[in-house]
């Protein structure tokens, strides 16, 4: 268990070493029994975190808000609407005035391939409070630990061993970031896993996380490959995770991007391509899941699926990155 965390932006998992994110899980796990317990957990007394969201929001957005809540401090929901930013107010300006009134900052960014990682690494450059990625372009990091979180209660046994597919699956609503599949196929290389991830050709993640990948699997004795076939990603899965995605070139075109989409509507994990895969397998995903679209409403409400399990750890993993990166040290922090 890693106890130095504090300070620590969190921006990617990529840049938390394995024992740093075993540490946020078994944190995790105690602020969930704690919660069940009723137990006070006021391990952030008088603090502020200031959240800004230049996209919408529900589970990030309340587990961060409630959990600091219960943690005994206060989060501001801030948008960009009713901020300067609004005005063009600089990166640098906001982290600077921002992390003198308070001793945490959480940004989601999201939207724009190339924008929302920057934005929050300008921020973080001049912020002397932690940064924490509530979803960017590049990486959604407290999903992927709530993930993470999730695949280790549904397998106690470990994870060394099990096939996970991660896999784009067709959705009319908008053009979904890549963060999530970007960042779970970061993490979960990491632990030794067999991890395919299943696409059409079109769907391309971004390349430096595609070599992350394939050298964490290396490092970490599991393996990484790439299919272009929903149906061979599920044989024999032990996890399956089904989502939507975007183009990276075309989140400026939606249009174009609709109709690359529609060529493969048949993407959509249904009982069918569940019966491919292990018997004990877990479904997953981070929601809102478009039903009827991406997944089948006898998939998503049936026995395979945790996605309100997945939901929950949420806030008992938001709770563990607040009180590991704004507390810490032997009692409640005093802003630095
Ligand atoms: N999974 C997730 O990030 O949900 P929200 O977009 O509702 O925060």
């Amino acid at each position: 268990m890693i106890t130095t965390l504090r300070g620590k932006d969190y921006l990617t998992t990529q840049e938390w070493s394995t024992e740093e994110i075993d540490t946020l899980v078994d944190v995790s796990h105690d602020l969930k029994r704690s919660f069940a317990l009723g137990s006070p957990t006021r391990l952030l007394p008088d603090k502020t975190l200031f959240m800004i969201f230049f996209d919408k929001s529900t589970r990030t957005r309340n587990a961060f808000e409630a959990g600091m809540t219960q943690l005994g401090g206060h989060a501001h929901d801030l948008t960009p609407d009713v901020m300067q930013i609004s005005h063009g107010e600089s990166p640098k300006d906001t982290g600077i005035i921002l992390s003198r009134y308070g001793h945490g900052l959480a940004i989601r960014h999201d939207l724009e391939p190339g924008a929302g990682d920057s934005y929050m690494r300008e921020v973080a450059q001049h912020a002397d409070v932690p940064v924490i990625n509530l979803q960017s372009d590049v990486d959604h990091p407290t999903q992927t630990i709530a993930d993470l979180m999730t695949m280790r209660e549904k397998f106690p046994e470990g994870l060394r061993g099990l096939t996970i597919a991660v896999s784009w699956a067709y959705a009319p609503s908008y053009a979904k970031p890549m963060s999530v599949p970007q960042g779970l196929i970061w993490l979960m290389t990491r632990f030794g896993m067999n991890v395919r991830l299943a696409h059409p050709p079109e769907y391309t993640l971004m390349s430096h996380i595609v070599e992350d990948a394939r050298n964490n699997a290396a490092a970490s004795g599991g393996s990484f490959e790439i299919v272009h076939d929903m149906d061979s990603a599920f044989e024999g899965a032990d996890i399956v995770y089904p989502k939507s995605w975007g183009i990276e070139e075309l989140f400026s075109r939606p249009e174009e991007a609709l109709a690359i989409s529609a060529r493969y509507r048949d993407w959509i994990c249904d009982e069918r391509r569940m019966g491919l895969t292990n018997p004990h397998s877990i479904y997953m995903h981070c929601l809102p899941a478009d039903r009827g679209y991406e997944v089948t409403d006898e998939v998503i409400d049936g026995s395979h699926s945790v996605v309100y399990d997945e939901a929950e750890n949420r806030l008992h993993t938001a709770k563990a990155i607040m009180a590991l990166t704004m507390g810490g040290k032997g009692g409640p922090a005093e802003h630095a």
